[in-house]
């Protein structure tokens, strides 16, 4: 059609008044064949809506009824979706691995061969991963010797910490340009899968790491992280945390003063708020706090496998999008001892915490958080990040369509992190301030807000 319009167009070659030659009977012919054409294009456009509205129709029930659709083996099947909806893993412990395997010695990594646990980029490129959360987690202070001390005062290097394993997690994603790529929105995530790259973001998986500083959340914001869980194994000045396989006695009975406003400021800034390792009381009180979407990047389903760690209904049924419901994406976690009995943990069991949480949350609101690298063991069938396809062939088995397949493996954690910035943005037009609140254990800041200055305390 372009072709056709350029022969009247006129040309740079001194014939351009052939144009006003054109006889009144020229005209009429061009004009007849312009409707002729106008009708031929609208038939065409209307062919062309009914058969895109075949193919989405058919597409989202997987029934291809000509050669170029899916293949019939599932896991060929998966791996063709997986391809344009690469998995987004919402919790990966490769930095912790690296602190303790490797005293942070970046160049005594090699993530080009095999690593000694289950992340590596052979692996990674394997198992169709498009992006990663990489968890830049230091332990509770108990669990390294420290005594935090009933309000969580006495020093523990938990900052010093984190921000080695910020400092390592960004040098391995500098030492391969090729493989990853650092993203700090939603828009970097798509733009790093566009050019074949791993998005890579950072997570700080417990409050405990901030110091009972809000200013230390602003900070690790800065440094490009992009969620922070708001408790680990332990309670702290923020919130109460369910424990391990046994809930400890609670704290705060849920969030604290600070832990409300530790929220408002997350919102605020665009720092997505993590409920993994959270008692349930903590869950619901952030769920009607939270002005923006909220995630689990590493938490399966309570109803399947009777655990703390893992999220029960009653908190499954407040996510969505409809009234005094929140939207959040839960990521399922491998974890064994959080996937069922002990030997029972298989790719079929994972997959029915997937389906349990979509049935209850809805599909929109479940993804994938493997806990790759954090764990000592591994499902049977889903031993390391290369299997991911796997998962996603039970599910197909079971009926899943490729674009709920597509939203498990990464649309539904892009859909959760734009809200949040979306939140952030209209949260800060509205004029929200910067948090201020200083911890009121504290007693080492302002100290002389009352009394006047005088340079010999300093
Ligand atoms: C870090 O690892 C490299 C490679 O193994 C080694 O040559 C170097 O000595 C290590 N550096 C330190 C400070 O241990
Ligand atoms: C930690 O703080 C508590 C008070 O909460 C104190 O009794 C304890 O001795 C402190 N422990 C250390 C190792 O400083
Ligand atoms: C939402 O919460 C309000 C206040 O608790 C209540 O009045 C209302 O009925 C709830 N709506 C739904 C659909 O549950
Ligand atoms: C483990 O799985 C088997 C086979 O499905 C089942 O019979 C058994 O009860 C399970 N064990 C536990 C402790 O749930
Ligand atoms: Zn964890």
């Amino acid at each position: 059609m372009s072709n056709e319009r350029d022969h009247l167009l006129p040309t740079s070659n001194g014939r351009n008044h052939v144009r006003d030659d054109i006889s009144q009977e020229a005209r009429a012919r061009e004009l007849r064949a312009a409707k002729v054409r106008a009708v031929v294009h609208s038939s065409l456009t209307v062919l062309f809506v009914v058969g895109v509205v075949v193919f989405v129709f058919l597409g989202l029930n997987n029934q291809w009824p000509w050669g170029g659709g899916l293949p019939k083996d599932p896991l060929k099947a998966v791996l063709r979706i997986l391809d344009s909806a690469p998995v987004i893993d919402g919790h990966i412990d490769l930095p912790i691995l690296v602190r303790e395997f490797y005293a942070n010695n970046v160049s005594a990594v090699d993530l080009t061969s095999p690593m000694p646990a289950h992340v590596d980029i052979p692996r990674l490129r394997e198992g169709k991963v498009g992006a990663f959360f990489w968890s830049v987690y230091v332990s509770c202070p108990e669990d390294v010797g420290y005594d935090a001390g009933d309000d969580f005062l006495n020093a523990s290097w938990r900052v010093r910490d984190t921000l080695e394993q910020i400092d390592v997690a960004q040098l391995l994603i500098e030492k391969y340009p090729d493989t990853f790529q650092v993203a700090l929105t939603s828009q970097d995530i798509k733009n790093a899968l566009t050019e074949g790259k791993i998005a890579s973001l950072m997570g700080v998986e417990g409050a405990h790491q901030l110091g009972n500083s809000i200013a230390v959340l602003r900070q690790y914001y800065s440094l490009g992280v992009r969620y922070v869980t708001l408790t680990h194994m332990c309670h702290n000045a923020f919130a109460d945390s369910c424990g391990f396989l046994k809930s400890p006695k609670p704290l705060h009975n849920g969030l604290s003063e600070l832990g409300v406003a530790l929220i408002s400021e997350m919102n605020r800034i665009g720092m997505l708020v993590d409920l993994s390792h959270t008692s349930d009381a903590t869950a619901k009180q952030a769920l009607k706090q939270t002005k923006a979407p909220v995630i689990w990047s590493h938490s399966s389903a309570r109803a399947v496998w009777d655990v703390p760690r893992n999220v029960p209904d009653d908190v499954l049924e407040l996510i969505g999008t409809g009234e005094n419901k929140t939207d959040a994406v839960v990521m399922v976690n491998f974890a064994p001892y959080f996937v069922a009995a002990a030997g029972n943990a298989t790719v079929q069991a994972v997959a029915d915490h997937v389906d349990h949480i979509a049935k209850v949350a809805g599909k929109n609101h479940v993804g994938l958080g493997s806990d790759f690298d954090g764990i000592g063991e591994v499902p049977r069938g889903l031993e390391d990040v290369s299997k991911y396809p796997q998962l996603f062939a039970e599910l197909y088995k079971r009926g899943w369509a490729r674009h709920d397949l597509a939203g498990l493996s990464g649309g539904n954690l892009l859909r959760v992190m734009e809200g949040a910035e979306v939140a952030a943005r209209k949260l800060q037009q509205e004029g929200a301030q910067p948090a201020y609140d200083i911890y009121k254990k504290r007693t080492d800041i302002g100290k002389k807000r009352e009394g006047r200055w005088s340079t010999e305390e300093l």
